[in-house]
């Protein structure tokens, strides 16, 4: 896919899926290029979609940036705005661009939006712009944003390399499978709404700086990410559920003892923990994961995510529950 020159184009849509990952992704080798420390591996995740509009008016001035129906926050123009500032300085341009952008899943409900956002926005903003990409380019882009974009610019089940290079050339994502390749499912419970206490980007670098165990749960990735990848080829839920559980407690027990500490699960997190555990001991395929926040994800295979979800909604304190499946990449939108 390259995306094609258009002259005359100075505004442009995109739309891309949300990804979780089952090799997490959690600490950074350089922060100007982004750059993780160690690779990761994710599911590109449908019917949890951004889709984002740019208008590049040609006049000087601040970005302006819309959320839904609303003008956005200063914090998040601010993280846009650095972003396009980016895609200009490559464009050689000096416009302001206004930004429309809107998530079909509650922003609200804390699940991770950057992923999606970033994906979305930096395909549209590169088209708008005339800045050619490969999809390669394209992912390297996305992950100037947010890291976790530069795996909602591939389809279906995705690795992110953390590569070697100084400006993070080689330090993209692609898909290792298309979303056809394995009907499995997330299952996600909503365990709180509202803002959460610290970000993904102030906790990774936190548990870089301050904790024992972070230097092990990096370097233990690159072999959790090779297995996981094989049993991804192999269709291995078992071995690829084992591994995701693993990543996921390995990187909290990183954070939990980082200074000072960070929790992100509460109460309902962890009793959907325990859940998933003796479901599987009742003979159920489900495996848990979990990110910077409180809501549990449950992997499993398609045909069991409506008994997954209906136990799932049963854990005190859960909300509501979202069931996604494997999607299609970052595309272009009329
Ligand atoms: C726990 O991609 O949000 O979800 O690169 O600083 O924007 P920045 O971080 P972000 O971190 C995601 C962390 C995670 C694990 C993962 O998605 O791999």
């Amino acid at each position: 896919m390259n995306i094609a020159c258009d002259i005359a184009t100075t505004r442009a849509s995109a739309t891309a899926c949300a990804n979780v990952a089952l090799v997490k992704y959690f600490g950074k080798r350089c922060e100007t290029y982004n750059l993780p420390a160690a690779g990761s591996l994710s599911v590109t995740l449908q019917p949890l979609r951004t889709t984002t509009q740019v208008a590049i008016d040609g006049q000087p001035g601040d970005d302006v940036v819309y959320l839904g129906d609303a003008l956005a926050s200063v914090p998040f123009t601010a993280r846009v705005s650095r972003f396009l500032d980016l895609l200009r300085q490559e464009a050689g341009s000096t416009s302001r661009v206004v930004v429309t952008t809107s998530n079909n899943f509650p922003t609200a409900a804390g699940l991770a939006s950057s992923a999606s956002g970033f994906a979305a926005l930096a395909l549209a903003a590169t088209h708008a712009l005339r800045i050619p990409t490969t999809p390669q380019s394209l992912s390297a882009w996305a992950r100037r944003g947010s890291g976790s974009a530069a795996r909602s610019i591939p389809g279906g089940f995705v690795v992110w390399h953390a590569g070697s290079a100084p400006d993070g050339s080689d330090s993209f994502a692609e898909s290792i499978a298309p979303p056809g390749h394995w009907d499995i499912a997330l299952v996600i419970g909503i365990a709180a709404t509202g803002p959460k206490a610290d970000s993904s980007t102030l906790a990774m670098n936190r548990t870089r700086d301050t904790s024992p165990y972070y230097r092990a749960f990096i370097d233990s990735t690159a072999h959790w990410l090779a297995e996981a990848q094989q049993a991804v080829h192999a269709r291995d839920i078992e071995k690829l559920g084992d591994i995701a559980e693993h990543s996921a407690l390995a990187m909290h027990a990183a954070t939990l003892a980082a200074r000072p500490g960070i929790l992100f699960f509460n109460p309902t997190t962890t009793a959907a923990l325990h859940q998933v555990r003796q479901w599987r001991r009742d003979g159920i395929g489900a495996w848990f994961t979990c990110d910077a926040g409180p809501q549990p994800k449950v992997l499993c295979s398609a045909a069991d995510a409506q008994e997954i979800a209906e136990r799932l909604r049963q854990v005190p304190g859960i909300q509501d529950i979202i069931t996604a499946t494997p999607g299609d990449g970052a595309t272009l939108s009329g």
